[in-house]
């Protein structure tokens, strides 16, 4: 076997497929959201101890409000739950908990369970779990630009080069201090990002599988890996 990349420092998963499980086992849509939530912690562990730096989860995106209200408010619980019930695994495996998204749309209860538990492990230095919620690329980048215009004067905006602008901008994402993404995995057989790390997974390797999120093992992500680690990454050269 050729190895040509060490491992990933940074994964990004797309957990799609919750609704079709439940169907598939004649029960209803939030069953499957539940049995997602048990992967979650699952691929998190796996994480841990495998020393991933970085795992980042789409939870929940702007677009998810779309759903039904009592769908969205079925998440927000299971959310909320699981931020309490997994406070001893964070502290007990060293995991540090950050949110990217606009979590101002949540209820007041639902944002303190957040802010607590990023609070309480920040200084931890095993993985980083980073939690999509209320997120969507296109409204961070725009609240980045929101944020620089409220910063920065236009005057001297005018005078940087694309590439002071680029990093600017980098450095003012949700994402700040996080590595780009290396590894981006989408499971439940569709084949597109929506919406998802467009900026930081500009240069990612792109897994796609068939398998539903609440089928989807350690096992399966070991294996990707092992695909991650045969990929040649050229970042543009040669
Ligand atoms: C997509 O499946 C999944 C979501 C929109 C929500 C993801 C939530 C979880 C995995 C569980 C809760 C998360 C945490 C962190 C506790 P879908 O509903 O679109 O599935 P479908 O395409 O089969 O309908």
């Amino acid at each position: 076997m050729n190895l040509n990349n060490a491992l990933p420092q940074h994964i990004a998963i797309i957990m799609d497929g919750n609704g079709r499980w439940a169907r598939q086992q004649g029960k209803k849509r939030t069953q499957g959201h539940k049995e997602g939530a048990k992967v979650v912690r699952e691929i998190t562990q796996w994480c841990a101890n495998s020393h991933i730096p970085y795992l980042t989860l789409y939870a929940f995106s702007t677009e998810n409000w779309k759903r039904p209200k009592m769908e969205i408010s079925y998440l927000m619980k299971l959310l909320e739950k699981y931020l309490k019930e997994e406070r001893a695994t964070y502290l007990k495996n060293n995991i540090r908990f950050r949110v990217i998204g606009d979590i101002n749309a949540f209820s007041t209860s639902l944002q303190n369970a957040i802010l607590e538990l990023e609070h309480l492990t920040q200084n931890h230095t095993n993985l980083t779990q980073i939690l999509a919620l209320n997120y969507g690329s296109h409204n961070e980048i725009a609240r980045t630009f929101i944020k620089l215009a409220n910063s920065q004067s236009q005057n001297k905006l005018s005078k940087l080069t694309a590439q002071e602008v680029a990093e600017l901008i980098n450095a003012n994402l949700d994402t700040a201090t996080l590595p780009d993404v290396d590894m981006l995995i989408r499971t439940g057989g569709e084949k597109r990002i929506s919406n998802f790390l467009l900026w930081q997974a500009s240069y990612a390797e792109l897994f796609f599988t068939p398998t539903l999120w609440p089928n989807f093992t350690t096992d399966e992500l070991d294996k990707l890996m092992g695909e991650f680690c045969e990929r040649q990454r050229r970042f543009g050269g040669l």
